[in-house]
Parts: C-alpha cells; sequence; structure tokens
C-alpha cells in the first residue's frame, strides 16, 4: 500500500483514537485553546468562516467550549512535534434522520499534501461505521476551491446553492451544500476506512 494511503487506519474504540499513515486524531479535549487558537489565528484558515481571526486565548476558549458543547470533532495531531495542526468533526446530530453536518480545518502550512483527505476518510468512516449515520452535510462558500475538491474527492455530491444562507465579516454568502450517503460509500473514498471498525 501506498504509505500516505488514508485507507490505513487503527481506531482505539475506548479512546477514540484514530491513527493514519500521517496523522493521530482524538478528540477536543478541555487544554486545547492554545492548538485551537494556532489554527483560528490564521486569516487564511477563517476566511471563509463565520468566524473572526482569533486574536487570544479568550476568544479560543470560547470556540474550544462551543465544540465541546456542541461538536464530536477532532484534533489533528502531527505525530513527529505533537502540535495540533487541524480539526475535523460532526455536528447537528439528527438522531432521526441519522444524520450530520461535517466541518474542517487545517493550519495554512500544511495545504497541499492530502492530510486533510486522509483525516476526513477517519472521521467520515467513525460516523457511518461507529455512530450509524445515514447522510452527512457539509456547506461551503461559493470560492472555496480547495473544500470543493475535497468533498467531491470523498465522494460527496454537489446538490444546491443556497443562496445568502451565511453571514461574515459584514456580508450575507451564498453557500453550496453537498451531501454523501450511506448507499454511495461501496467503492469509495471511504470505503477502505470503514475496515478499521468492524467490530467497534
Ligand atoms: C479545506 C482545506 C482543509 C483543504 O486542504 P487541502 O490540503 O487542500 O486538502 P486535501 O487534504 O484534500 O489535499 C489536497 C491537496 O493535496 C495534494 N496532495 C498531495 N499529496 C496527496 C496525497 N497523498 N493524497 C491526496 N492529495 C495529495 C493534492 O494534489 C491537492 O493539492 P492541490 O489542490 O494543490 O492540487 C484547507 O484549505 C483549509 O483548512 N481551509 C480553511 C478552512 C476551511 O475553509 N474549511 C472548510 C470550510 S467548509
Amino acid at each position: 500500500m501506498h504509505p500516505a494511503d488514508p485507507a490505513v487506519l487503527e481506531f482505539d474504540p475506548d479512546q477514540r483514537h484514530m491513527r493514519t499513515p500521517r496523522l493521530l486524531l482524538r478528540p477536543l479535549r478541555a487544554d486545547d485553546a492554545a492548538g485551537l487558537l494556532g489554527i483560528y489565528g490564521q486569516p487564511e484558515v477563517t476566511r471563509h468562516y463565520e468566524l473572526d481571526t482569533l486574536g487570544d486565548l479568550q476568544q479560543a476558549q470560547r470556540v474550544l467550549d462551543f465544540f465541546l458543547e456542541h461538536h464530536d470533532r477532532f484534533a489533528l495531531i502531527d505525530p513527529a512535534s505533537q502540535r495540533m495542526i487541524g480539526t475535523c468533526g460532526l455536528f447537528f446530530w439528527d438522531r432521526t434522520t441519522n444524520m450530520a453536518s461535517f466541518g474542517y480545518d487545517l493550519c495554512h502550512e500544511f495545504w497541499g499534501r492530502g492530510l486533510m483527505r486522509e483525516a476526513c476518510c477517519a472521521v467520515l468512516a467513525y460516523g457511518f461505521a461507529s455512530k450509524r449515520l445515514n447522510r452527512v452535510n457539509a456547506l461551503t462558500a461559493l470560492d472555496n476551491r480547495r473544500s470543493m475538491a475535497l468533498l467531491q474527492a470523498l465522494g460527496f455530491e454537489h446538490e444546491a446553492v443556497l443562496r445568502q444562507f451565511a453571514f461574515w465579516k459584514g456580508q450575507y454568502h451564498d453557500m453550496r451544500m453537498f451531501g454523501l450517503l450511506r448507499e454511495q460509500l461501496a467503492g469509495g473514498a471511504i470505503e477502505p476506512s470503514l475496515r478499521a471498525f468492524d467490530g467497534a
């Protein structure tokens, strides 16, 4: 197998840790405010977000508190440096429809290496396999090229443009809705990662 094949995934069900070829994913925890500041303190990362670029730890703590309360979100750790270089997770979980929303962000200096694709395969496999998801939603700004390319590589389908659906930095923004269904997983990018959850 290629050393960076995202299909190579180990899952520890007790700690909910996931290991991919180049990343460790672990649930966000109470001491992660500084890690989030390192990510959302970068204007490239917050450009398409309903979030101003973070300037201090207090602001990062508020984002962390929100994530800990409302998201099932993982920190992406670079094993060599132990640095948190991104986050990825599921939220707005609807237990009736088995549907959740999906979000991710990576420090700018790590873009263009396929790292988020690796992380997303792990988190989506976790959601579909161990949380019985049927559908995952993802919204991106119209001009978020990298995010759209990532979603399409993962097998998401572009379904609609939602007009003036978001508001940030003083303006309304049209958003693209992407969806991934359980029935689409066979033969796609996520399917090999599902094996790590057999019996979990
Ligand atoms: C969205 C975001 C995570 C995408 O990051 P990314 O690094 O482009 O994502 P991927 O992991 O899919 O990497 C794909 C890139 O890595 C390259 N790559 C290198 N090695 C690779 C590998 N082994 N496997 C796959 N791709 C690889 C691809 O060619 C591609 O580069 P290119 O677009 O320059 O051709 C990043 O831009 C980001 O954090 N943006 C800010 C936050 C944000 O907008 N989040 C989404 C809100 S909806």
